[in-house]
Formats: C-alpha cells, sequence, structure tokens
C-alpha cells in the first residue's frame, strides 16, 4: 500500500518508536512544497518548533529565512525536515538508536517528494545522509549524486548564531544550491 502526506503526519503525529515521545510537546513533521525540487533536512526540533509543531519556528528558522531569501528561494518553493521529528531534551544530539527509529518517515518524505537537491543543513544530517565520516568544516558545499539526486551539505542555522561569521559561508552554499537547481530544471527542458 501506498502511504501518503497526511497518512506519514498521522504516524508521525502518534509515533513512541522511540522515547522523545514520552518528552515532547509536538512532533514535527517537515513542511513545504510536495512538489519542491530541493529538499532541506536537518537536524531535530528546538523548543519553539516543539511547542507549535513546525519546522524552524525559532531563531535558526530567522536566519534559515534570510539565507533563503538572500538566494532568491522562499520556503513555498522548498521542502523542509528533520532527521528526528522529536525534541530531543536541552537540544542535546540525537542518540543512534533515535535516528534508526525515526529514519523510516524521513525514507517515506524522500520517496513521495522525490526532490532532485537534498542539502544537509549541519554535521548530524550531513554524516546521517551523505556519508559517516562527513566533515562539515572540509566538505560543506561539495556534491555527491545518488539515484539522479544531488546531495550536499552546509552548516547549520544555529551555528551562524554561535559564529555571526559563518553567514556568507553558508549564503554561498545556498547560492550554490539554486545554481545547481537551475542548471537540473535546464536539463529537464532540453
Ligand atoms: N533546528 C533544527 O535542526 N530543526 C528545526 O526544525 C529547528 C531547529
Amino acid at each position: 500500500m501506498e502511504y501518503t502526506w497526511n497518512d506519514i503526519e498521522q504516524h508521525v503525529a502518534a509515533c513512541t518508536n522511540c522515547s522523545l515521545s514520552k518528552t515532547r510537546q509536538r512532533p514535527v513533521m517537515g513542511r513545504g512544497n510536495y512538489q519542491a525540487d530541493i529538499m532541506l533536512i536537518a537536524e531535530a526540533p528546538g523548543g519553539q518548533e516543539d511547542q507549535q509543531g513546525l519546522p524552524f519556528v525559532g531563531r535558526s528558522g530567522e536566519i534559515l529565512d534570510r539565507l533563503l531569501q538572500d538566494c532568491g528561494l522562499s520556503r513555498e518553493e522548498i521542502y523542509i525536515t528533520n532527521i528526528l521529528k522529536c525534541h530531543p531534551p536541552g537540544n542535546r544530539d540525537p542518540k543512534e538508536a533515535e535516528k534508526e527509529a525515526c529514519f523510516p518517515y524521513l525514507k517515506y518524505e524522500t520517496y513521495l517528494l522525490k526532490p532532485r537537491i537534498i542539502a544537509c543543513l549541519g554535521r548530524i544530517a550531513a554524516q546521517r545522509i551523505i556519508s559517516a565520516d562527513f566533515k562539515i568544516t572540509r566538505q560543506h558545499g561539495a556534491w555527491t549524486y545518488r539515484k539522479g539526486c544531488a546531495l550536499t551539505a552546509t552548516y547549520h542555522p544555529s551555528a551562524i548564531l554561535r559564529d555571526p561569521s559563518k553567514y556568507e559561508v553558508v549564503k554561498a552554499d545556498f547560492c550554490e544550491i539554486v545554481k545547481k537547481r537551475n542548471e537540473i530544471l535546464c536539463q529537464k527542458e532540453s
């Protein structure tokens, strides 16, 4: 049986696959355009996201919106999700068991969206999606290709909150994502 977006959202809403279901306020399903070519994958909902049940509504979300705007993108054109759908207490790193328990949801999101570009935001997503030894400092902005999808990673917006000088670096990576999207769309047309 094929799942729909609504089915996945309902499964996420009722999920008890790991112990984060006991501490979360609200699970956070991915959001955005179901026809998007670009899928952003981050780490896990923060405190604000946990309260509202929506991805990137806190301070990292403000930075994300600025980055999107500065390279001519908007949330309406992309799909944003997280490796974990529930907030880890104290914003600690996700545990292996939590990432595994949540992975089927990300797989379904990817299957339904069929993105042409996946951009990981931060080390946790890059190491789960691109390669286990991914070094964000050295490899951000690099591209790999898998099953017709271009994959890249850049710093998580929260890294910019800690070190504002990273803004321009991440902006350059975001602009390359837009360039790659345009290249892919041109190939599709020709
Ligand atoms: N940080 C994340 O990784 N994801 C969110 O949704 C918000 C903050």
